[in-house]
């Protein structure tokens, strides 16, 4: 990063159109937009040497110069007349012109940069959620979430600032050139000056970037602290922390502001010194340019007026220079976040249409790591076979891999060896969409929208549900009871990620939307370990409900799902370390039986 930043602004600013694919016309109809503005604003200012001069004498009689000789010329060649009111009229128009154009361009560069900013937006969603399901835990949501929205909307601000610097960079070549125009001996004397002041301040410019970087350290660092200590604020109560974190927060915010005090003292300190040493400047060019040239008051007075917005330009273009060398880096790490989410393991469906298993589902040798090196492996030599419309339990300690196997099935992640056989078919065959919505998906945290109980029940199902339908999923999911007792019924809002429902409402309410879904294949992944009785108890019967017309797995804690399995399995270390009806397990002493004495089941 170091190492790019130290690449001028310009080469840097030219990669940035590439990165966020702008096309070809796109980037001249800006460019030239800004060339534009920079020549109407040179235009416009070195009109103003034959209306002053025409002030200082009275007549065009001594206009000079190559802007008084053009704009004469043109004025007779219309045939008005050479009054101070016709020289104002002209003087005006550039003016007026540059403001037309700057609209134009102030549009076409908030459209350029919007649609760049959207392109990013969706172009990084959509890597996100075709990408790893691992690639989310790696990065950080939080850290996903500021990509795609603060991120993108400062990296994107990057052509805005390049444009910018364009433009800034041309007015001020042609302020020189105007400057050259009027008198070529004050301009290079001016032009020394500046060259020698820039020179003298170079050092606390160089500081005053490093202070700015830090800054940016500074900022994100009190995002996160602040964010984190929200985002855990019951955590923080329940330990009767919120002094300390009180304390350590202010600490951050502190360092922050220190940085900003800095900043803006330094800032002070090159104002203060450029200032005075550029009055300097002026007051020898007019000593000079009065006494030793004979300098006319309209030639000086220009002069004077186009270096004091020659300086203010030139801090506009340093400004500029670091405020776009860091959208840059934003840009960056926006692209490499991208890069990464479309590099990680993709999962592509294949063409045969999924219409439900009939006779079984096949691991044959599965193994799985969860990290490329593979060093260790999560899932080894998995053999197993789920008759269809039975119930397979799944059981083992915790971190034994349950989980990680039963993603396998909707290819929420691959197996990295071995294969899955769906009646013989691999897995890889089947069309993604089909495959996955022929499956029925229970976790421990029930996920919700912030959105009606309505749209979560039907989310994501294809076709408008009957009345009757969607009472019968209430009903089978045992949600009837507490959605009509809600102010609203269906219509009620169920908050951030479900939180107006109690975690047994939620988990009852995903149940009925399996029931709407009606899937083929039903996973339950120890749904009912953070359940109220009453709540686990209705899971239970919905199971009964479905037995032997679905295929059922699930992965649970209580023995009483557990015991009325088909088949149960028990998995530790990612190994089937045996298989079986409870009763026989139970009498077989073994792992299963350890675990019962574990009383994990009870
Ligand atoms: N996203 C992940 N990235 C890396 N390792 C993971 C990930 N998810 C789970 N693991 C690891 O894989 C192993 C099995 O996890 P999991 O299948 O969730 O076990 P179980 O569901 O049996 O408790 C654990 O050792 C866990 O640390
Ligand atoms: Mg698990």
């Amino acid at each position: 990063m170091a190492e790019q930043a130290k690449r001028g602004w310009f080469r840097r600013g030219t990669r940035l159109f590439g990165m966020l694919s702008v096309s070809r016309k796109r980037i001249w109809l800006l460019v030239s937009l800004a060339v534009t503005l920079a020549v109407l604003e040179g235009i416009g200012v070195g009109l103003l040497n034959p209306v002053l001069q025409y002030v200082q004498y009275g007549s065009t009689a001594n206009v000079s110069g190559v802007f008084g000789t053009l704009l004469l010329s043109v004025i007779d060649a219309l045939g008005l007349p050479e009054d101070l009111l016709t020289l104002l009229v002209f003087a005006f128009i550039p003016v007026l012109l540059r403001q037309v154009v700057f609209l134009a361009y102030a549009w076409a560069t908030a459209r350029v940069q919007q649609g760049a900013a959207t392109r990013m937006r969706a172009d990084g969603f959509g890597a996100l959620v075709n990408g790893d399901l691992a690639f989310i835990g790696q990065e950080g949501l939080g850290n996903l979430v500021s990509t795609l929205t603060a991120q993108v909307q400062r990296g994107s601000q990057a052509i805005t600032l390049f444009l910018q610097q364009i433009s800034i960079g041309l007015v001020i070549v042609i302020y020189v050139l105007v400057l050259l125009v009027l008198d070529w001996r004050l301009a290079l004397m001016a032009v020394g000056a500046i060259a020698l002041i820039s020179w003298l301040v170079k050092g606390a410019v160089t500081r005053s970037r490093a202070l700015g970087a830090e800054m940016v350290r500074r900022n994100n660092e009190t995002y996160s602290v602040i964010g984190e200590r929200i985002t855990a604020v019951r955590l923080i109560k329940m330990l009767g922390q919120e002094p300390s974190e009180t304390s350590r927060v202010r600490d951050v915010v502190r360092r922050l502001a220190d940085a900003q005090v800095r900043i803006a003292v330094f800032s002070g300190v090159i104002e203060v010194t450029i200032d005075p040493l550029l009055m300097f400047t002026v007051f020898a060019i007019i000593f000079v340019g009065s006494e030793y040239l004979h300098a006319d008051l309209a030639t000086l007075g220009l002069f004077l007026f186009i270096l004091l917005r020659l300086n203010q330009k030139a801090k506009d273009f340093n400004g500029g220079r670091q405020a776009l060398s860091a959208t840059i880096d934003s840009l960056i790490s926006v692209r490499d976040v991208i890069e990464r989410a479309k590099t990680s393991r993709q999962i592509r469906g294949g063409k045969t249409k999924f219409t439900g298993v009939r006779e079984s589902i096949r691991f044959e040798d599965v193994s799985f790591s969860y990290a490329d090196e593979a060093e260790e492996l999560v899932l080894k030599g998995v053999d197993l076979e789920i008759p269809a419309r039975s119930q397979t339990a799944i059981v083992g300690r915790s971190g034994a891999g349950k989980s990680t196997l039963v993603d396998l099935i909707p290819r929420l992640r691959d197996a990295t060896g071995g294969r899955i056989l769906f009646d013989g078919r691999p897995v890889q065959d089947f069309d993604l969409r089909s495959l996955r919505r022929s499956v029925g998906f229970m976790t421990q945290d029930a996920i919700l929208f912030d959105d009606t109980i309505y749209n979560n029940l039907v989310y994501g199902l294809d076709r408008e549900p009957s009345q009757e339908e969607v009472e019968s999923a209430l009903e089978s999911g045992y949600c009837s009871q507490f959605v009509y007792d809600l102010p609203n019924g269906l219509q009620t809002r169920v908050g951030d990620r479900g939180t107006r429902l109690s975690g047994g409402q939620r988990q009852r309410l995903s149940l009925a939307r399996v029931f709407l879904q009606d899937p083929d294949i039903l996973i339950l992944d120890e749904p009912t370990s953070a359940l109220d009785s009453e709540s686990e108890e209705y899971i239970q019967k919905a199971l009964e409900s479905m037995r032997h017309h679905k295929t059922l797995l699930v992965i649970a804690h209580r023995l009483s799902t557990v015991q009325r399995s088909d088949q149960i399995v028990v998995l530790d270390y990612g190994v089937i370390v045996e298989r079986g009806v409870h009763g026989d397990l139970l009498e077989a002493e073994g792992a299963y039986h350890r675990l019962f004495d574990l009383q994990i089941y009870r």
